[in-house]
């Protein structure tokens, strides 16, 4: 697929699913601001980015729980690119269950990174968006969002308010050009999904790619792997009493 070059914001920089989309967009010649938390991880990002083709990259180091840094993050990306065209959320953590079972402030430090943070940051990209005429808004959301579940009670909760929280922006700014994406993948091969016996598991490259796609032709919601759409509909469809006893 050929990409012409964007101004692309990538938040969680360090994800290998962000990362690996914004490769993609490296490679056609974009220029890419970089927010991640590790430093030395953000930096080996953001050499990548250069090395793949991208004509300029700004790099933001910050912990995306800390809510009062996001004006200076998106004021400091508009300045950097000069402009935005393509956000990328992809910040979360996949806590093991059975550590957040008893732990409620560790249940709501992943509602915080999970859910609070990327809703903040996509209603205010959308707005740098509309103010500035249009560009693309891809939040990487889950097909866990779908069904809550014992197995992962604050992830699947948070992913389910981010899904609806973006399907209420793409409504609201649809009008004025901006394209919000909500990214549903299944298990995907990365750092996130290391030593867990999760079913399915698809590689990291063909999910990149399907969501490359998705961002190149407007599209609002995928499922990658794609088959992960039926499963949906059917878990969607599983009386209450059977979900409860499902352990994943
Ligand atoms: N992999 C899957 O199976 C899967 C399935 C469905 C949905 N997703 C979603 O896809 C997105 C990307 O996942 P991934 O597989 O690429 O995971 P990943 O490689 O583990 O990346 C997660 C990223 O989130 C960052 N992060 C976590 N907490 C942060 C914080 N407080 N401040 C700043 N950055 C923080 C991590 O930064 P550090 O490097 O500093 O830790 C890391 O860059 C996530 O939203 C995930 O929920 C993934």
């Amino acid at each position: 697929m050929t990409l012409s070059p964007k101004r692309v914001v990538v938040l969680g920089a360090t994800s290998a699913i962000g990362a690996g989309i914004a490769e993609r967009y490296a490679a056609a010649g974009s220029s890419i601001f970089l927010v991640g938390r590790n430093e030395q991880r953000t930096r080996q990002v953001a050499e990548t980015m250069t090395m793949l083709g991208a004509t300029k990259v700004g790099i933001y180091l910050a912990d995306l729980r800390a809510r009062d840094q996001f004006g200076d993050i998106v004021r400091t990306a508009v300045e950097a690119l000069g402009g935005i065209d393509l956000v990328i959320i992809a910040h979360a953590v996949l806590p093991v269950q059975a550590e957040l079972d008893y732990d409620v402030d560790a249940s709501m430090d992943t509602l915080m990174t999970n859910m609070m943070s990327p809703i903040d940051l996509m209603h205010r990209f959308a707005l740098v968006l509309e103010g500035s005429g249009g560009g693309s808004l891809v939040v990487l959301s889950s097909v866990a969002g779908d069904r809550g579940r014992k197995g992962m009670t604050a992830y699947a909760a948070a992913k389910a308010a981010v899904s609806a929280y973006a399907a209420g922006l793409r409504g609201r700014f649809a009008d004025h050009n901006v394209h919000v994406l909500t990214v549903k993948p299944g298990p995907v091969r990365t750092p996130m999904t290391e030593g867990r016996a999760l079913p399915f598991m698809a590689g990291l490259e063909p999910v990149v790619t399907s969501i490359v796609r998705a961002i190149e032709r407007k599209a609002v919601v995928i499922y990658t792997p794609w088959f992960w759409r039926p499963i949906a509909a059917a878990l969607r469809l599983l009386p209450e009493r059977v979900v409860m006893k499902l352990s994943l």
